[in-house]
C-alpha cells in the first residue's frame, strides 16, 4: 500500500482546480458532474463554480489515479465505486455507461466539527424539550430510527443522540461507509468491504451483522439500514440489544416502519407479513423524522413512538408525541416552525427504571404523564 503521505500529494495534485473547495470548512460536497461542469453546497447553498479540469480524459485520469490509492480502479465491470480521501472525505464514482454523461463524482466531506446536542438546538434543529425527552429514550434503551431524505441530517443526529449512552455501556457500529463518529470509549466500529478489483474480499453489511452478535454489544448502531439487514436489525433490537438505533431513508414514521418491512423482505428469509410486522411493531419504538428546509436547515419535523401491537387489520399504531407547529402570533412560514409537544403522552414512563428519575426535566413530565 503507499504510504498516506503520497495520496495526499495525488489529491493535491490530480484535484488541483476543486482543491480551495476541499480546503473550505463551508463547503459540504464538491458535484462534478463533468470536467467543465462543478458544483459546491457551502453552507447549506448548492451553486454552480467557475472550477474545471482540463478536459474530460484529464478529470477521468485524476480519478483514476485517486482510486488507485484505495485499491480501486474504474473499469468497465466496476462503474460504480465508492471511496475516500485521505481526510477520510467520501467519494462516489459513477462511470459511463451508468453515468450518461461521462464519468461524474460527487465529494461528501468529512466535516470534521461533530455537532452535538447543544448545537443542534441553537440551530433550531430541535428543542430543549425533544431533546430532553430523546435523552430520556436512549437511557430507557428504546429503540430509535433516525428517518429522513438525503443530507436531512440523520446521520449527525445520531452521532448527537448518542452522547446520551452511559459510558459504561459497550456498543458495536455498523457502517457501510464509515461516517460516525461516537465520541465514545468502549465501542467497536465496523465497516463494511467492497470486493477488491478480482471480486474477492467483499464483507456485507449482514455478515457485520452477524459478527457484531458475537461482539457482545449492549447496543449496535446501525449508521444507514438500506437492504436485507433491516430484518437483522429488527430481530437484535427485540433480543436483547433494547437502545439499539439507525438511520433510513423514508419521509414520514409511517413510510420508514414500511420501508423497514420491505427492506427485511429483502433479506430473502421466509416471513410471513403479518408475522414481519408484528416483529417491526415490537422492534422499533421511537421514529425521529428530520427533512431539509429552505437555506439548508435540517428540522426535526416529527417524533413518533410504536405501539408493540399492530391493529386488527395489521396496520401499525403510531402516536405522535411531537410534530412541526407555527410557534405562536407568527404567521410566517418555516422560520417560526418549532417542534413541538403535540399533547399526546408517551407510554415510555412504563418502561423506565428508578435510575434515571433524576433524568426527568419537568418540561418533559407532563409528555411521561407525570405532571
Ligand atoms: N441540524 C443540522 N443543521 C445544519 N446542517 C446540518 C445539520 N445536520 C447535518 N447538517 C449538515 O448536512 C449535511 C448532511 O448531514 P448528514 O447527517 O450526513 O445527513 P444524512 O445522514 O441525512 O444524509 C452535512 O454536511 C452536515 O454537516
Ligand atoms: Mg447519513
Amino acid at each position: 500500500m503507499p504510504s498516506q503521505e503520497l495520496f495526499v500529494q495525488t489529491v493535491e495534485h490530480y484535484l488541483a482546480p476543486i482543491k480551495a473547495y476541499l480546503a473550505d470548512p463551508g463547503v459540504t460536497e464538491v458535484m462534478i458532474n463533468r470536467a467543465d461542469e462543478i458544483y459546491i453546497e457551502k453552507d447549506g447553498q448548492v451553486s454552480r463554480t467557475d472550477a474545471k479540469f482540463a478536459d474530460q480524459e484529464a478529470f477521468e485520469a485524476a480519478i483514476n489515479n485517486i482510486l488507485q490509492y484505495t485499491g480501486r480502479s474504474l473499469s468497465d465491470d466496476q462503474p460504480l465505486v465508492d471511496s475516500r480521501l485521505p481526510d477520510g472525505s467520501r467519494v462516489h464514482v459513477a462511470k459511463a455507461p451508468c453515468a450518461r454523461n461521462g464519468t461524474a463524482v460527487t465529494i461528501r466531506k468529512f466535516s470534521k466539527m461533530v455537532l452535538d446536542v447543544d448545537w443542534l438546538i441553537e440551530l433550531g434543529t430541535l428543542t430543549r424539550q425533544a431533546s430532553d425527552f430523546l435523552n430520556l429514550a436512549v437511557l430507557a434503551e428504546q429503540n430509535m430510527l433516525v428517518a429522513g431524505g438525503t443530507s436531512s441530517g440523520k446521520t449527525s443526529l445520531l452521532n448527537a443522540l448518542s452522547s446520551f449512552i452511559p459510558d459504561e455501556q459497550r456498543i458495536v457500529v455498523i457502517e457501510d461507509s464509515a461516517e460516525l463518529q461516537l465520541q465514545k470509549n468502549h465501542l467497536i466500529s465496523l465497516e463494511a468491504q467492497q470486493p477488491d478489483r478480482y471480486g474477492s474480499g467483499a464483507v456485507t453489511i449482514r455478515e457485520l451483522f452477524r459478527s457484531s452478535l458475537r461482539l457482545r454489544p449492549d447496543r449496535i448502531i446501525i449508521g444507514e439500514v438500506r437492504g436485507g439487514e433491516a430484518l437483522d436489525m429488527i430481530q437484535a433490537m427485540t433480543s436483547g440489544h433494547g437502545g439499539s438505533m439507525g438511520t433510513l431513508h423514508a419521509n414520514s414514521p409511517a413510510d420508514a416502519l414500511n420501508r423497514l418491512e420491505t427492506m427485511a423482505l429483502m433479506s430473502k428469509v421466509e416471513l410471513p407479513l403479518h408475522a414481519l410486522r408484528g416483529q417491526v411493531a415490537s422492534a422499533v419504538d421511537l421514529v425521529v423524522q428530520m427533512s431539509r428546509h429552505i437555506g439548508g436547515r435540517r428540522l426535526v419535523t416529527q417524533i413518533s413512538e410504536v405501539d408493540h401491537a399492530t391493529t386488527e387489520a395489521g396496520h401499525y399504531n403510531l402516536r405522535d408525541l411531537f410534530t412541526l407547529r407555527r410557534a405562536d402570533g407568527d404567521d410566517q412560514a418555516d422560520k417560526q416552525m418549532q417542534l413541538t409537544w403535540t399533547g399526546e403522552r408517551s407510554a415510555m414512563a412504563g418502561r423506565l427504571s428508578g435510575e434515571y428519575q433524576d433524568q426527568i426535566t419537568d418540561t418533559i413530565k407532563p409528555i411521561l404523564g407525570m405532571d
